[in-house]
């Protein structure tokens, strides 16, 4: 399953949006445009659903109604998420799996729902709010998505919003687990060991073969990779470099560089999980040469494990590759209402462009140059 199109309003920096959503998507757009925002809100329905989330802790986490809702908005304006979700080969017009819901605040802040609806394929499932509802109002704070004795009949989306993976990885985060440890699920990469021990060991060591091998190309002087505890029972990675000495020389992840740890936490999410993968800026810190081959990398990882993995970028490199069609590139332009989100095939001079053999990096990226960039120049200390 995958998301298939994705509809909002009053969300964060955007009035409205309605866009389909392709199997690899690549987000662009100027700093502060709302990549990170956009991709927030599959996070946002995986928190609603995900053990100890719910609604109200997914809004609060994210600084409550008034900061969540579009300052373009008008002052009460509802914020409204609505997804599709089904198999990339089913029509458009007919989804297997619709949600919408639509909420506000009481006057304690807290979130209220105004309306949640499901259909699955043209049956309306849930309708809310109901004459339970009515009946008793703060019925209203929680989503049916959360609750057990209400999901059974859509459990199955339930799990697909479940099984959404974001990901930002921080070296440096990766480097201390000791401080970091037991924050499970953290995708700057605290529990990133942990996961690594957790993976049952026949499917550990083949993943971290097939990184190795990549690892060899990417990284020179890579020679071997694994997975010890030292004494105190922490998981670390080593690795082997080609070395003077003719042994070569171990090193652990403390001493790894950031390309390495971020390449190496990068292919091992793609291998790791089913559900929609959300990937920030993966080009950071990696050599030209081998953000250019990312693209690929991804389609043919994605097309093995079939999903959906939708990535923030600010690389031309990782864009030029001339396989990227315009259904998979999402462009944000800031405008006073709000950004403004378009897919490159729903542009037309995008169109043209591709057509005539331009690569997503030649045909969109100056789109999204900020007017006027070169007046940094000027700035002086
Ligand atoms: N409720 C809101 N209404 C309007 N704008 C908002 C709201 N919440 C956040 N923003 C704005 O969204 C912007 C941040 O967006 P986001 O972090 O998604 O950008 P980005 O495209 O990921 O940028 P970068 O490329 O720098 O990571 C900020 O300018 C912030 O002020
Ligand atoms: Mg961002």
């Amino acid at each position: 399953m995958q998301f298939l199109r994705l509809k909002l309003s009053n969300w964060r920096n955007f009035s409205e949006v309605d866009i389909s959503l392709a199997s690899r998507m690549f987000l662009v757009g100027p700093n502060a445009s709302g990549k990170s925002n956009l991709l927030d809100v599959f996070r946002f329905l995986r928190d609603i659903v995900k053990a100890g989330g719910g609604l109200k802790k997914a809004v609060i986490d994210r600084g409550g109604v008034s900061s969540l809702r579009c300052l373009a908005a008008r002052r009460y304006s509802d914020i409204k998420v609505e997804v599709h979700a089904g198999e990339p080969s089913e029509p458009e017009d007919s989804p297997p799996w619709r949600y919408r819901i639509e909420f506000n605040q009481d006057n304690r802040k807290n979130p209220i729902i105004k309306r949640e609806q499901l259909w699955k394929k043209e049956d309306e499932i849930v309708n809310r709010p109901n004459e339970d509802d009515m009946k008793d109002p703060q019925r209203l704070t929680q989503t049916y998505l959360e609750q057990v004795n209400m999901n059974q009949p859509f459990r199955d989306l339930v799990h697909f919003f479940e099984s959404v993976q974001y990901l930002h990885l921080v070296p440096h985060i990766i480097r201390e687990p000791e401080r970091f440890m037991g924050k499970s699920g953290d995708p700057f990469g605290g529990d990133f060991l942990e996961r690594l021990v957790s993976t049952p060991e026949k499917t550990r060591g083949a993943r971290l073969r097939k990184i190795k091998e990549a690892l060899c190309i990417a990284v020179p002087q890579f020679k071997e990779l694994n997975l010890d505890r030292d004494i105190r029972g922490t998981p670390h990675l080593k690795a082997l470099y080609e070395h003077w000495h003719p042994q070569g020389a171990w090193q652990n992840e403390k001493l790894f560089s950031d390309g390495t740890l971020r390449l190496l936490g990068f292919l091992w999410s793609l291998l790791d999980g089913e559900g929609p993968l959300l990937l920030e800026e993966p080009e950071l810190s990696l050599h030209p040469g081998v953000v250019r081959l990312l693209a690929r990398l991804i389609a043919r990882i994605r097309r093995k494990k079939r999903r959906q993995v939708l990535i923030s970028t600010h690389s031309s490199d990782l864009v030029a590759d001339k396989g990227i069609g315009g259904d998979e590139v999402l462009v944000l332009n800031t405008t006073s209402e709000g950004t403004v989100a378009k897919v490159g095939k729903d542009v037309r001079e995008i169109c043209v462009l591709l057509e005539s053999g331009m690569s997503v990096s030649e045909a969109v990226l100056p789109r999204t140059e900020p007017k006027n960039v070169q007046q940094l120049e000027l700035f002086e200390g």
